[in-house]
């Protein structure tokens, strides 16, 4: 998979990505990086980028021309004959899941625009970009963290980029159920003990423990994902038994108050 970032900030992008697991599957050739700056396709003697915004307003906004010499520069330094998909960060953007990350991570390759001040020129977005992702609900300064983070979450995804051992992690999504806690040694840390079933060497009994870990911590902060969640005829009980319980809990405070 090869990745392409438009950016007025290539040597975050490269700085950033460039460790761990990423940086591992960039040596091994499975994944590619060319984070190229927008800037080098400015035809101002100053090097301008952006412009006064028509109507007014706060700010300035990207023109279009240097973006889209700059895509049509990668465009043509790839030598394929399909166009690929241009992401464009944008909090105006579909929200980015595991799911999209999965299916980026088909493309052969995939281009990024990172915007900056406040906004592009909508022209060249109406041109060049097929799909347009915010990572969340709040604004950052720039694209480039967020491309960051969708390059990561679709790394992953592709084959290769993940060793065996590593690729379990990953199941915290796949199940629309968040991860069960991990525990390292010592086996008491501040009076804290870890959970006797993980030490009891007892296989099934440590995976039944897990998931229920998963269904509680998913209950507790994202009760929407478990609408989704797979779960066995003995999971369902035990989340019957645990929404019955909490009934109970309210009912409870509630007879107290009064
Ligand atoms: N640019 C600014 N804020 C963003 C967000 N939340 N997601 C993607 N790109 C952005």
């Amino acid at each position: 998979m090869d990745f392409h970032v438009m950016t007025l900030f290539p040597e975050m992008i490269t700085a950033g990505l460039h460790t761990s697991i990423l940086g591992r599957a960039m040596d091994a050739g499975i994944i590619s990086l060319n984070a190229v700056n927008i800037r080098d396709y400015s035809e101002d003697k100053h090097r301008h980028v952006d412009d006064y915004p028509y109507g007014g307003g706060a700010g300035m906004v990207m023109s279009a021309e240097p973006i889209s010499k700059c895509y049509e520069d990668i465009v043509l330094k790839r030598m394929k004959r399909s166009r690929p998909r241009v992401i464009y960060l944008t909090p105006q953007g579909r929200v980015f899941n595991q799911e999209m990350a999965k299916e980026f991570a088909q493309e052969e390759d995939l281009i990024f625009l990172c915007g900056h001040y406040e906004g592009v020129d909508e022209r060249v977005l109406d041109e060049i970009v097929t799909d347009r992702v915010s990572i969340g609900d709040y604004v950052l300064s720039g694209g480039e963290l967020a491309s960051m983070v969708m390059i990561d979450a679709i790394s992953r995804m592709v084959p290769g980029v993940l060793t065996n051992e590593e690729s379990g992690s990953t199941e915290s999504f796949e199940g629309n159920l968040l991860e069960y806690p991990q525990y390292t040694r010592p086996e008491v840390w501040h009076d804290r003990k870890v959970p006797e079933v993980l030490l009891s060497g007892h296989h099934a009994k440590i995976e039944e423990w897990r998931r229920q870990q998963s269904i509680l911590r998913t209950h507790q902060v994202r009760p929407e994902l478990l609408e989704g969640a797979e779960l066995s005829k003995k999971e369902k009980k035990f989340y019957r038994e645990l929404l019955e319980k909490e009934q109970e809990m309210i009912e409870k405070n509630a007879s107290e108050e009064n």
